[in-house]
């Protein structure tokens, strides 16, 4: 510590002057501090460039080919992934402007958080998935082609879904359902698509969920129903003889390959779905009994999501495969093999194969691993090679999708003075402290003086617990409470122990937004989406909204307990923090299964979704979609809450209420519970307006609910709309 060492310890100087008088130099970092160093490290680059901010988040790792930094020190997406040219980049900045942009200014006037869906992007994945197999089969001489299928449950929205049939048609590329309402939406979605793509139908079924399945074969789509249990099969022959409708068959197999990640729970002899071996043998001798034994054409395994490694693929693919020859040496008029999803992203940007958050492998390897595996079964035992199906989801569906959110506040490093807490100076605050307390404050005050750190702590811990008893027992004031907290923490600052981290709360429910970040420990990229070009110099954790103390992100990629982060404050309007007013992050790779799996903790509904593409006109983007997230009112329509009689209700109260004190008019108070009832739960930041005017090349809005933003929230109008 400098400057304070030269007095003598055991003798603190008169007045105890620390910090009380201003005497302390400015309050140093701790040295030690791990989430400090990568900041403290790069401090002696100056000056600082948008490409070290890409190193710092490693961009380029989980990032590339679609997002980077621009010389703005923005985020820019790159929508055809390596072949996007310089003037087809699209700056997220851009779009975060123009859809919370109020009208006035040009914007589209939505709220944050919000979901940048770029369907650029999910073409460019559905089309290297393809090129990937294509390549591998035309390399390898394989036999037959590969079509795949999107399995719905990774996210379900209608323009993702219909976007993955219109962009698949030329790839014969179909869609999975899981359940009775996934398997409506698939065959109406497929009803534009190409005729031969797969409608696989997964999932446990009753005797709707098979007749609908049938109904789709009339319709002229290629269903086919995999059974996830034996018993499926009875129901499966009942109706398709009751409806006169043959079925064509899949089995789902349970494979003994076992994938230990957190996902592999759904493989291995134990997992919760499939049939074992004994059960396929059965279910093929029953259709061969019965004469079906030409219905059963796929064989279907799912080893679980994020499949770490080629080697586990083979090895899983492999045994699905050995499965598949000895069904085509049964008798069954086997076709296609389904080797379900699993294919994996690399979220932390390491392309390592030892954790859930990264795979060891390109799209490019996993399809060859599949076609060589396949092959090399189906030439040994001389069975044809059959059409190769997969089921990816997450691989295809994640990067599209980007939620961005602001910082609002964040929590202040500077200690309370504790003179201005006790409104007295020292010998007041040492003449109230008891006096076991004051031996603890002297000692602290000399251990601090000598620089005695790991002493300074202790007395700080027993000075701090011992005023806490003398609260609770109503000796100490709460004054003296606050003062010796704040003299803790000035010491703490001195002496370096200080915690450097800073807590940002962000307009955002992690429950709501990022689920799997919560339940399972998922971890996203997150990072701040411009400002990019300047030094972060804080570390920080996130915290949202909720009343939850589960609400917060304090672990980040690349193993990191804090995350980069810019200065707060001093922006547009007294908040934010950068040139542009507001802070704004953005959780990268978020596409699949949080939207679906979201809930509604706390009653924040999801976010404002957009849709941009890329754009040759002078904006590079255009907005084709915009909507508002949730309201108030739908979230508590969905909890059964009647919002139009909650309303009526609370009205007529403040009309008796008004009459009762002289019959004033309830107008502007009804305005404002209009309001209330009308935006989206989250909080409405204040100093938006006035944007830069920045705007799209074109746009389509579409859905959802309009926001005035000239407070011209009428009644009525607020009825009208509940009222459609
Ligand atoms: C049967 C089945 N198919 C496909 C998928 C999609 O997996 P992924 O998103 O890992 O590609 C899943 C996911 O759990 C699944 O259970």
């Amino acid at each position: 510590m400098p400057a304070l060492a030269c007095v003598d310890a055991a003798v603190p100087p008169p007045g105890y002057g620390l910090a009380w008088d201003g005497c302390l130099p400015a309050p140093g970092t701790f040295p030690g501090g791990a989430s400090t160093a990568v900041t403290a490290d790069l401090e002696h680059l100056s000056p600082w460039s948008p490409d070290l901010s890409a190193a710092l988040y490693k961009i380029d790792g989980w990032g590339a080919p679609y997002f980077t930094v621009n010389a703005a020190g923005n985020i820019a997406v790159r929508p055809y992934g390596p072949v996007t040219l310089p003037h087809q980049e699209i700056d997220l900045m851009k779009v975060v402007r123009k859809a919370s942009d109020p009208k006035s200014a040009g914007g589209l006037g939505l709220q944050l958080p919000l979901i940048v869906r770029l369907p650029d992007v999910l073409r460019h994945r559905l089309e290297s998935l393809h090129s990937a197999f294509d390549f591998a089969i035309r390399s390898s001489g394989y036999g037959a082609h590969y079509q795949g299928v999107y399995p719905v449950k990774c996210n379900q929205d209608r323009f993702i879904v219909e976007d993955v049939v219109e962009f698949g048609s030329p790839f014969r590329f179909g869609l999975e359902a899981g359940s009775k309402p996934e398997l409506l939406l698939a065959m109406s979605c497929l009803a534009r698509g190409s005729p031969e793509a797969f409608l696989i139908c997964n999932g446990y079924k009753d005797e709707e969920y098979v007749a609908l399945a049938l109904l789709a074969r009339t319709l002229d789509l290629n269903a086919v129903i995999v059974l996830e249990q034996e018993e499926e099969l009875d129901t499966v022959v009942e109706t398709s003889r009751r409806l006169g409708i043959r079925p064509v068959i899949g089995l789902r197999a349970k494979l003994r390959t076992r994938h230990s990640g957190h996902f592999g729970s759904t493989s291995g002899e134990k997992g919760k779905f499939g049939l074992t071996t004994a059960h396929i043998l059965s279910v093929a001798r029953k259709l061969q009994r019965l004469e079906m034994l030409d219905c059963l054409q796929i064989l279907h395994f799912h080893l679980g999501s994020q499949i770490p490694s080629t080697t586990l693929l083979a090895d899983g693919v492999s045994e699905a495969a050995h499965i598949y020859c000895e069904l085509a040496r049964l008798g069954a008029a086997m076709r296609v093999i389904d080797v379900g999803g699993g294919l994996g992203i690399d979220y932390d940007g390491s392309h390592s194969s030892g954790s859930d958050m990264s795979v060891g492998y390109s799209l490019d390897e996993y399809a060859d691993a599949v076609i060589q595996a396949v092959q090399y079964a189906c030439d040994r035992k001389g069975v044809r090679h059959p059409i190769l199906c997969s089921e990816s989801g997450r691989a295809l569906v994640s990067h599209h999708s980007v939620l961005v959110f602001e910082a609002v506040s964040s929590t202040t490093a500077a200690a309370v003075d504790p003179a201005a807490a006790l409104g007295a100076g020292p010998a007041y605050f040492l003449d109230e402290l008891p006096d076991d307390a004051r031996g603890d404050y002297r000692d602290l005050i000399a251990a601090a003086f000598q620089a005695e750190c790991d002493k300074s702590l202790i007395y700080m811990d027993q000075l701090k617990r011992k005023c806490v008893e003398q609260f609770k027992d109503g000796v100490l004031g709460i004054e003296h409470l606050a003062a010796v907290d704040g003299l803790c923490e000035l010491v703490a600052n001195e002496i370096g122990a200080a915690n450097p981290v800073k807590t940002y709360h962000v307009n955002l429910s992690f429950f709501t937004s990022m689920p799997d970040f919560w339940a399972i420990g998922q971890l996203f990229p997150i990072v701040p989406i411009h400002r990019l070009d300047q030094r972060p110099r804080v570390e920080g954790v996130l915290s949202d909204l909720t009343c939850d103390s589960d609400g917060k992100a304090d672990r980040f990629i690349g193993g990191r307990p804090s995350l980069p982060l810019h200065e707060f404050g001093g922006g547009r309007g007294g908040r934010g923090s950068g040139k542009e007013g507001g802070y704004y992050l953005g959780m990268f790779m978020g596409g699949a299964y949080q939207e679906a799996l979201g809930g509604l903790h706390n009653l924040f509904g999801g976010p404002s979704v957009v849709r941009v593409t890329q754009s040759d006109g002078p904006h590079c983007f255009a907005v084709t979609q915009a909507v508002q997230g949730p309201s108030c009112a739908d979230v508590l329509r969905s909890m059964q809450h009647e919002p139009e009689l909650m309303f009526e209700a609370l009205k007529m109260r403040a009309e008796e209420s008004g009459a009762r004190e002289g019959g004033g008019t309830p107008e502007p108070w009804a305005t404002a519970l209009a309001r209330a009832f009308h935006s989206m739960p989250y909080l409405v930041v204040g100093g938006d307006s006035g944007g830069d005017g920045m705007s799209s090349d074109s746009e389509v809005s579409a859905g959802g609910t309009e926001v005035g933003d000239d407070g011209s929230y009428e009644e009525w109008e607020f009825m009208r709309r509940l009222s459609m």
